[in-house]
């Protein structure tokens, strides 16, 4: 049984699986107006180093929907006094702590001292919620992940690491489609290669390496915390925008998918992200689902 959400790794199949049949279950009740205050009177804290409108829209949204409240804190974790220190203050007052950080030791430091939940809302290494969330719109949309091939177009940054663990769990091929040296985590990149399902493959050729794919997905060049490689990045990047003739060489009917914000006319054009065959807007909603999937599992009374 587990008792926080830092990784995707820590996560059966099954689990994940149970996660995302709650995630659709919240949303069926959300929209038919079905009551699910299932939360009632838990406070939910929010420590964001980081900039954010999904991940935080959709905690705060999600929990009151829930039946319960959040406190926002945007703040350096670690600096005004130690992350023990914080998580054990903490841990007097509220029901769950969601966090945004760098470092990713910092969330799981939290989660080792808290004993109430800690959720990783986005680290330098990690972003569990969105593949979640990504997961659960794939579902919606192919009714199953097995079987298809998802090629991740860009850097090989926390987004990528959280798809590299997501492919260990259901039985989709992998491809990260990037340049030289931009590859990411080697350890998450040994782990693709020996625990993928179906298979995990590493492609420095934008066109081919998208080829059939049913999936393309990009995230932004430059993530939170490397703003000063912006412009090199760009440079560098460039022949892995994902365009229209990037899309023509994947399935005809292949998805073009994105954790958002998107930098458009960078790694995304704006006739790919509004095509029809877009679906950035769906995993957004997903992640208000997929989240309070999370908080039910972690916080609700079994
Ligand atoms: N995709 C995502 O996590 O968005 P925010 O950074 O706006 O939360
Ligand atoms: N890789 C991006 C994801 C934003 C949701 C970043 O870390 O900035």
């Amino acid at each position: 049984m587990y008792s926080d959400f830092i990784s995707l790794a820590d996560f059966t199949s099954e689990e994940l699986v149970d996660l995302l049949d709650v995630a659709g279950e919240l949303k069926r009740k959300l929209k038919s107006r079905e009551d699910h205050r299932v939360l009632a009177g838990q406070m939910l804290v929010m420590i964001f180093e980081k900039p954010s409108l999904r991940t935080r829209v959709t905690f705060e949204t999600g929990i009151f929907q829930l039946g319960g409240s959040s406190i926002f804190i945007e703040d350096r974790l670690g600096r005004r006094e130690t992350v023990p220190d914080v998580a054990r203050n903490l841990e007097r007052w509220v029901n769950g702590i969601v966090a945004r950080t760098h470092r990713h030791e910092d969330v799981i430091e939290l989660a080792h001292h808290a004993s109430v939940p800690v959720i990783n809302a986005l680290t330098d290494s990690q972003h569990p919620c969105q593949v979640l969330a990504d997961a659960m719109t794939l579902r919606e949309h192919r009714g199953t992940l097995d079987g298809l091939r998802v090629a991740f177009v860009g850097d090989g940054n926390n987004m990528f690491a959280s798809w590299a663990e997501l492919a260990t769990r259901f039985s989709f091929h992998l491809t990260l489609v990037c340049p030289e040296g931009y590859e990411g985590d080697p350890a998450v990149r040994t782990r693709a290669e020996k625990e993928a399902r179906a298979g995990f493959t590493v492609s420095n050729d934008p066109m081919a390496g998208v080829k059939n794919a049913d999936v393309v997905y990009t995230d932004v060049w430059a993530s939170m915390g490397q703003e000063d490689e912006q412009e090199k990045r760009a440079a560098i990047f460039a022949p892995f925008q994902v365009n229209a003739r990037m899309m023509a060489q994947a399935k005809a009917d292949a998805l073009f998918m994105h954790c958002l914000p998107a930098h458009r006319g960078e790694e995304v054009t704006d006739d790919v992200i509004e095509a029809s065959r877009s679906i950035v807007f769906d995993q957004a909603e997903n992640r208000l689902h997929a989240q309070k999937a999370v908080l039910v599992r972690l916080m609700a009374p079994r």
